[in-house]
């Protein structure tokens, strides 16, 4: 290996620095075994930054000034991967409470809150999105917010512009693809943007769930998915009573497909089906929810 490879190479105690930084800011566990894929993620940082090895670069994202390249190193670290209408069948439930419980609560004048944490290219928020237009065209004239968080700067930016290669729009059903979005061409590719009455009823910010939360309002529906699969039991277990507070009583938390709430009694939810919780809110433990249906 020559002497440039090899410095590139990340060695044991910038390994750590870097493992035990990454889960202090945004409960990223770095296994060791992923060591290779590590690496190649944050290389372009060292590149960027100029600097020639691992060590001085775990030096300096550690430090007082390394403030600005924690954002890019976590940002370099997460898993960004998303699908539109991803775990369709979580669709097929917001859909029927938007139905039922929460375009009701609108037209009476109430308001409602749908939170997408851990949203990445924004593909959630779209869809979830695209599926209250589909029940109620008019729904942006009504007190409603699509929240769409995520820790990464750089997909938070991106979802702001909503703007998608034709191979990352293939979980949109043609029909919507047409209706919700416009096509344009750039050399010999198609790009297709979403349309203002999409993103009229999106906001898109940073946020890391680890940190304090500045929502003041309750959430209807939150979408968590195939975000805590990245974190620790001891983090996920802290998650969960927070999402528990911030939920109304009527509402809904879905999880990725291989998330769990390993003991959701312990913390304030009964499981409604495959990996979808409710606040348990009676005293019997059970959901009102629940009871309605
Ligand atoms: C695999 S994507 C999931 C995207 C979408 N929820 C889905 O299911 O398709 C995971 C996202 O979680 C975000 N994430 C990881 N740690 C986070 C944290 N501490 N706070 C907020 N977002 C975080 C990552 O930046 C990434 O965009």
């Amino acid at each position: 290996m020559s002497k440039a490879a090899l410095e590139m190479t990340i060695d044991t105690d910038s390994f750590n620095a870097i493992a035990e930084l990454a889960y202090r800011e945004s409960g990223l566990q770095l296994a060791a075994e992923k060591t290779s894929m590590i690496q190649s993620r944050l290389r372009h940082r060292l590149r960027a930054l100029g600097l020639q090895d691992f060590a001085n670069y775990s030096a300096f994202v550690c430090s007082d000034d390394g403030r600005d390249e924690r954002r890019h190193m976590i940002s370099a670290l997460t898993t960004n991967v998303s699908h539109f209408f991803r775990e369709k069948h979580h669709f097929d439930v917001l859909k029927k409470q938007f139905e039922t419980v929460l375009l009701p609560k609108l037209k009476a004048g109430g308001r409602v809150r749908i939170w997408s944490a851990g949203c990445s290219n924004g593909q959630e928020a779209l869809s979830i999105a695209m599926v209250l237009l589909e029940v109620a065209p008019d729904v942006a004239k009504l007190d409603l917010r699509i929240l769409a968080t995520d820790i990464d700067p750089e997909v938070v930016n991106f979802a702001k512009q909503s703007s998608y290669h034709e191979r990352l729009v293939g979980g949109i059903p043609p029909e919507l693809l047409h209706k919700y979005f416009q096509c344009v061409k750039q050399n010999d590719e198609k790009i297709y943007q979403a349309g203002g009455q999409l993103l009229k009823i999106i906001s898109f910010r940073e946020l890391n769930l680890l940190a304090k939360w500045p929502m003041q309002q309750k959430m209807d529906v939150i979408f968590c998915r195939n975000v805590v699969i990245y974190f620790d039991l001891d983090t996920q277990n802290r998650l969960w009573p927070r999402f528990r507070d911030v939920l109304s009583p009527n509402g809904i938390l879905f999880l990725g497909h291989s998330e769990r709430i390993s003991d959701p009694a312990t913390f304030g939810f009964i499981s409604d089906g495959p990996t979808t919780y409710l606040p348990s809110t009676a005293s019997d433990g059970s959901s009102p929810l629940r009871k309605e249906n």
